[in-house]
C-alpha cells in the first residue's frame, strides 16, 4: 500500500520534474527475518524506488543472483549470514545497496548419548564412548563428518542402523577431533554444531608465589601444553581478590591490598570447541610484606582498587557444546 503511494507520489514529481528525478535509486529496503533456521527456506525480498525500472541484484557469500526476491537456505555452518541487495536504475548509471545481517540457528547438534553409563559421559581413552547426532525432527538420511570429513569408521566404531547413534567401543588418541552429524531431509541438508572429543595429553602449570605479600605486585602464570591446539582462561572460585587486579591471557598481576586474604586461581584449559580438558588451582594467602631496603622518601602504596581487564574471566565452562 504504502509503496504503491511512495510511486505514486514519484509519478507525479516526475511527470513535473524530469531533470531532479534521474538520479539515484531511493528508499532501497530489504524485507525477511532477521533469523532462520538451518534447513528451513526464508524469503527476502528487495524494493525500491527507480525514475523508471529498478534493476536488482542480491549479493550473498560472493555469489550473485538478479531478482528483487531472494530464497535463503542455509546449512548451518554460518552463523551469521550477510544478505546485500543492490538495485540499479534504467541506465545503470547508479546504484544503491543495502545490507542485512541474518543470524543463524542450528537446530541439529552431536552430543555424548544420555543413555551411557555416567563414567562415559566425558571421553577417555580406553573406554567405549556413544555420540547422538540431535535433531529436531527425524531426519531421512544422516551421515558423519570428523574435522569436516566424511568419517570412515574403523573396527572399533559402528553406526546404529538409523545412523543416528556413533559407538566408539574403544577410544584412542586418534579417535580426537571434530565431529559433525549431516542431516538430510529431501534436498534440504543441515550440518549439525560440532562436538569435540579430545584426548591425549594436557599439561596445565601456574607458576608464582604461594604467599602473595601486602602491596606488593605477584604475577601467575598458567602454561598448558596440549596435544591439539588449546587455551587457557582464569576462574576465580573463591571471590574477587581485593587490591590492584589484572587478567590477562595466561598471566594474573595482582598487588594485594588486605592481610589474611586467601584467593584461588584456577588455569582452565579449553579444547577448540571450548570444553574444558583439564585445570589447576593455586591457593594465595596474603602476608605481610618483607621489610626491604628503601630510599628514606619513598612511600610504599597501598592501592585498594581493583582492575578487571578480562572479560573472560568467570566464564565456566563443560565439555558438551
Ligand atoms: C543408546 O541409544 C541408542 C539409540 O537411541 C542405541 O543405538 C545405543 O546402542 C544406545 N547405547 C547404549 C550404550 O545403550
Ligand atoms: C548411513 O551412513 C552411510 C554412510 O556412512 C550412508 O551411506 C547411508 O545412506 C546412511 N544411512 C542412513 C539410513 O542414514
Ligand atoms: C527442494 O525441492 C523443492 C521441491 O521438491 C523445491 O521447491 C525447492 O526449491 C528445493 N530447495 C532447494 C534448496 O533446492
Amino acid at each position: 500500500m504504502q509503496l504503491d503511494m511512495y510511486i505514486n507520489l514519484l509519478l507525479t514529481i516526475t511527470g513535473l520534474v524530469q531533470v531532479v528525478t534521474a538520479s539515484k535509486p531511493q528508499w532501497v529496503k530489504i524485507s525477511g527475518p532477521d533469523e532462520v533456521v538451518a534447513g528451513v527456506s526464508a524469503l527476502y525480498e528487495c524494493s525500491a524506488i527507480c525514475s523508471r525500472t529498478c534493476y536488482y541484484t542480491w549479493n550473498v557469500k560472493g555469489q550473485s543472483f538478479p531478482g528483487s526476491k531472494f530464497t535463503l537456505t542455509e546449512n548451518g555452518v554460518d552463523t551469521f549470514i550477510s544478505l546485500a541487495c543492490t538495485v540499479t536504475d534504467e541506465d545503470h548509471k547508479h546504484f544503491v545497496s543495502e545490507i542485512r545481517s541474518v543470524t543463524v540457528i542450528n537446530p541439529v547438534s552431536v552430543k555424548p548419548s544420555t543413555n551411557q553409563s555416567v563414567l562415559n559421559q566425558q571421553p577417555k581413552v580406553g573406554r567405549s564412548f556413544c555420540l547422538t547426532c540431535d535433531a529436531a525432527s527425524p531426519p531421512v538420511t544422516i551421515t558423519w563428518l570428523k574435522d569436516g570429513e566424511p568419517l570412515t569408521l574403523d573396527s572399533r566404531m559402528s553406526l546404529s542402523t538409523d545412523n543416528g547413534t556413533l559407538f566408539f567401543s574403544l577410544l584412542e588418541e586418534s579417535d580426537s577431533g571434530q565431529y559433525q552429524c549431516k542431516v538430510l531431509n529431501g534436498n534440504v541438508s543441515v550440518i549439525s554444531k560440532a562436538y569435540w572429543i579430545y584426548l591425549g595429553y594436557v599439561i596445565v602449570s601456574v607458576t608464582g608465589p604461594n604467599r602473595a605479600e601486602i602491596g606488593i605486585q605477584s604475577e601467575y602464570t598458567c602454561d598448558a601444553q596440549c596435544r591439539m591446539d588449546c587455551t587457557v582462561q582464569w576462574a576465580l572460585h573463591a571471590g574477587f581478590p581485593r587490591g590492584r587486579f589484572i587478567a590477562e591471557g595466561p598471566k594474573i598481576l595482582w598487588t594485594p591490598s588486605d592481610i589474611g586474604q586467601t584467593q584461588v586461581f584456577t588455569c582452565i584449559t579449553l579444547n577448540p570447541g571450548a570444553g574444558n580438558i583439564g585445570q589447576v588451582s593455586k591457593i594465595v594467602t596474603v602476608v605481610e610484606a618483607r621489610p626491604r631496603p628503601m630510599p628514606s622518601n619513598a612511600v610504599l602504596a597501598k592501592p585498594s582498587i581493583a582492575v578487571v581487564s578480562s572479560a573472560t574471566l568467570l566464564i565456566l565452562v563443560s565439555t558438551c557444546v
